[in-house]
């Protein structure tokens, strides 16, 4: 934990919720509606198409200003999802947050990732300087892989009975998305600002994901360990996107490389109970995996 310190001030009237769609943003909103005082604003892109939980819709695209507007007027708090697929900050990004500061946003809180703090490569560092520079209060948190990769990105090969990841022997601190979601939604309500790693309560290399998966489910998933070039030349002959391929391969070299297995406390800290267990994770998801 770099810092950790409480806003004064009252509780939010109106939160925006990026990312509603999606991986946290969609547990981010139901976490907050429970809240009956505040307004849980869904920014998306498609509202026709949005059937979660919110008390308003809105639409909202990081790449049309059009929307800024209509989605920044009288929000107090904003929970900020960096879409995977927009890495130019400056140009995709960066507008829409000066447009939420100058509408009077007084608090964002930033899925960042691990690690953010000592890459400043990665597209998360240049949104967490943004932020920081711009004077609104800020709460970044960096999340662990997420155990949830494993039902979206990697579902159809974890069915077919093999995880295809070039993690080689690396470890992991997998955190639920759930429990991400739920330390946002503390932020948000009590304006806890500062920096927090959020991992799940254990490191596990992907012999011990596999096992952990065969032993839940009702058949056999193994740990194919390819090379680097294995994992891209199949991914790209499979059709898939280069870039992402290459972003993927990324990540899993910091996890062969060793430094993706660190476990923080700050779940716990800031929730007050432990993170939950990858084994609890695929129990919870076995109809999906099934
Ligand atoms: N996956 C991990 O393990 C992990 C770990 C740590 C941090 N992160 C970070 O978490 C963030 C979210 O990643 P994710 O994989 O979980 O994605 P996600 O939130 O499941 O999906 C992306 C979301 O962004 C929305 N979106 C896409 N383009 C948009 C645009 N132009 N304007 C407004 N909204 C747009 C999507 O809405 P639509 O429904 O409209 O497509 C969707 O709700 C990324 O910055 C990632 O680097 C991920």
């Amino acid at each position: 934990m770099s810092q950790s310190e409480m806003r004064t001030g009252s509780r939010p009237g109106r939160v925006l919720v990026t990312g509603a769609t999606g991986t946290v943003g969609s547990h981010v909103c139901a976490e907050l509606t429970a809240f009956e005082e505040l307004t849980v604003r869904a920014a998306v892109r498609d509202p026709d198409g949005y059937d979660g939980p919110a008390d308003e819709i809105v639409t909202f695209d990081f790449t049309d200003p059009t929307t800024y507007r209509g989605a920044f007027v009288d929000v107090d708090s904003l929970f900020l999802v960096r879409p995977p697929a927009i890495s130019r900050v400056e140009r995709d990004l960066v507008p829409a947050l000066a447009a939420a500061v100058g509408a009077g946003v007084d608090h964002v809180v930033f899925l960042s990732v691990i690690g953010a703090d000592r890459n400043p490569v990665v597209p998360h560092a240049k949104i967490e300087s943004w932020l920081t520079e711009s004077g609104v209060e800020t709460t970044f948190l960096r999340a662990s892989f997420f155990m949830q990769n494993l039902v979206t990105e990697h579902l159809d090969e974890v069915r077919a009975g093999e995880l295809f990841v070039p993690a080689g022997g690396g470890e992991t601190s997998f955190v639920d998305a759930r429990d991400v979601a739920a330390v946002a939604a503390v932020a948000l309500m009590t304006g806890r600002t500062g920096a927090y790693d959020l991992t799940g309560p254990e490191s596990l290399d992907y012999h011990e994901v596999a096992a952990v998966l065969s032993a839940e489910l009702d058949y056999r998933v193994r740990y194919v360990a390819p090379s680097l070039l294995r994992f891209c030349w199949r991914r790209a002959r499979r059709g898939g996107d280069l870039r992402k391929v290459l972003v993927m391969a990324g990540i899993y070299t910091t996890v062969r490389l060793g430094f993706a297995g660190r476990v923080s406390g700050d779940v716990r800290y800031l929730l007050g109970r432990d993170p939950r267990s990858f084994s609890t994770f695929v129990r919870d998801y076995r109809d999906v995996l099934s």
